[in-house]
C-alpha cells in the first residue's frame, strides 16, 4: 500500500503545498514566492508574510492536488511546518493541516523546518546510509548537525550571530544588489576575483565547530563606507566574490573538521544557501581530497519548498510519530 502525504510549509515568505508518494514520487510541489511583495521593503514584514499566506493556502494546497491528479480522498497524513519561522505565518500553515486533518479523520504530522531542509536530501536520495553530517545553511541558520540514526539530530555547531545567509542578504543590501541577496552575490561573484580584496575569516577558538559571521558583514560594511568617503568605485563583482569566498571557506572547513571528528563519510549540505555555486563546488574538492562524499539537494529543493516537509512527514509517517489537534506554531523550535 503506498502512503500519500500532502505537505505544507509557511513558516517565512513561501506559501507551498506538495503531494508526495512512498517518500520518493513528488508529484506536486506548488511554491506561491512573496519575494516580489517583499522586495521593496529590503526584507520580509512579517505581518505582510501572513496575509499572503492567507489568501495563498488554499488555492495552493488546491493546485497541488490538481497537479498531482489527486484528491482530499487519496491523502493519508497531512504534515506542517510548525517552527521554527515567523508565528502569524506558521500559524496559517498550521491551521489549514489541522483542519484537514480534522476534516477528512488523517494523521497531522508536524514538522520541524529545519528537519525538512535536511529532509530534501532523503526525497532524492532514500538510500542514504547512517551515521550522517548536514550543514544546514539558511536565511536563519547556519548548524552543523549530527544524525547517527534517522529522526536523531545532535547539533555540533551553530551560528553565533548571523545566520550565512541572513549575511549574504544584509551584504547584497548594503551593495545595493536587491533582496534576496544569496542569488545575486553567487551570480556576480562569478565576473569577480575573490582574492581580490582581503576580509576576515572567523574561525574562533580552538576546536570550536560554531560559526561568526557579523565580522566579516561589518568588514565589507566598512570597506564601502571607506570607499564612499575618498570618493573611490567599488568593484561590486570583486567585493562579492571575495566576501563569498571568506563565507564558503569557513564553512567548508568546520564541516570536514566536524565529518573527521564524528568518523562520518557521507556530508549532506541543505537550506537555502546550499544554492550557492562555490559552496557546491568547494565541498566537492574538499571531499575528494579527503575521501568522503557530499550530497546536497537539486536547486529547487533547497530554498523553502513543501515537498520537504512532506518528506520528512513520511519518515515520522513510518515510526507513528502525530501530531493532536493542538498542535501550535513554535517560533523558536529547536531540531
Ligand atoms: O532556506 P531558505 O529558503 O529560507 C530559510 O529557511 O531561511 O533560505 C533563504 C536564504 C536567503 O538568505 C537567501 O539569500 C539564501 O538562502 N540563498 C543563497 C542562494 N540562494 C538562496 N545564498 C547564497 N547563494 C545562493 N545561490
Ligand atoms: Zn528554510
Amino acid at each position: 500500500m503506498s502512503i500519500t502525504v500532502l505537505g505544507i510549509e509557511t513558516s517565512c515568505d513561501e506559501t507551498s503545498a506538495a503531494i508526495l508518494v512512498d517518500g520518493v514520487d513528488l508529484r506536486s510541489n506548488i511554491i506561491a514566492s512573496q519575494i516580489d511583495t517583499h522586495k521593496k521593503f529590503g526584507g520580509v514584514v512579517p505581518e505582510v508574510a501572513s496575509r499572503k499566506h492567507l489568501e495563498n493556502v488554499n488555492p495552493v494546497i488546491l493546485e497541488a492536488l490538481d497537479k498531482a491528479g489527486a484528491t482530499l480522498a487519496d491523502l493519508d497524513a497531512v504534515a506542517v511546518t510548525y517552527g521554527p519561522g515567523l508565528v502569524g505565518a506558521l500559524l496559517v500553515g498550521v491551521a489549514a493541516a489541522k483542519a484537514l486533518a480534522y476534516a477528512l479523520d488523517i494523521p497531522l504530522i508536524g514538522v520541524n523546518h529545519l528537519e525538512g531542509h535536511i529532509s530534501a536530501n532523503f526525497l532524492v536520495r532514500p538510500e542514504l546510509e547512517f551515521p550522517l553530517l548536514c550543514l544546514v545553511v539558511s536565511g536563519g541558520h547556519t548548524d552543523l548537525v549530527y544524525m547517527p540514526h534517522r529522526g536523531s539530530y545532535q547539533l555540533l555547531g551553530r551560528t553565533r550571530d548571523d545566520a550565512a545567509g541572513e549575511a549574504f542578504d544584509k551584504v547584497a543590501r548594503a551593495m545595493g544588489l536587491g533582496y534576496p541577496g544569496g542569488p545575486l552575490i553567487d551570480k556576480l561573484s562569478k565576473e569577480g576575483d575573490p582574492n581580490a580584496i582581503k576580509l576576515p575569516r572567523a574561525f574562533l577558538e580552538e576546536g570550536s565547530l560554531d560559526f561568526s559571521f557579523s565580522g566579516l558583514k561589518s568588514a565589507v560594511l566598512n570597506y564601502l563606507n571607506r570607499a564612499g568617503q575618498r570618493k573611490e568605485e567599488v568593484n561590486k563583482a570583486d567585493l562579492a566574490a571575495s566576501f563569498q569566498r571568506a563565507v564558503v571557506e569557513v564553512l567548508v572547513e568546520k564541516t570536514f573538521i566536524a565529518a573527521q571528528g564524528c568518523g562520518v563519510k557521507t556530508i549532506m549540505l541543505a537550506g537555502g544557501v546550499a544554492a550557492n555555486r562555490s559552496l557546491r563546488e568547494r565541498l566537492l574538492l574538499r571531499a575528494a581530497e579527503a575521501g568522503c562524499r557530499v550530497v546536497f539537494p537539486p536547486l529547487d529543493l533547497c530554498t523553502d519548498n513543501a515537498a520537504m516537509i512532506a518528506c520528512a512527514g513520511y519518515y515520522k509517517y513510518l515510526r507513528s510519530d502525530f501530531a493532536g489537534l493542538t498542535l501550535n506554531a513554535v517560533p523558536g523550535l529547536a531540531l
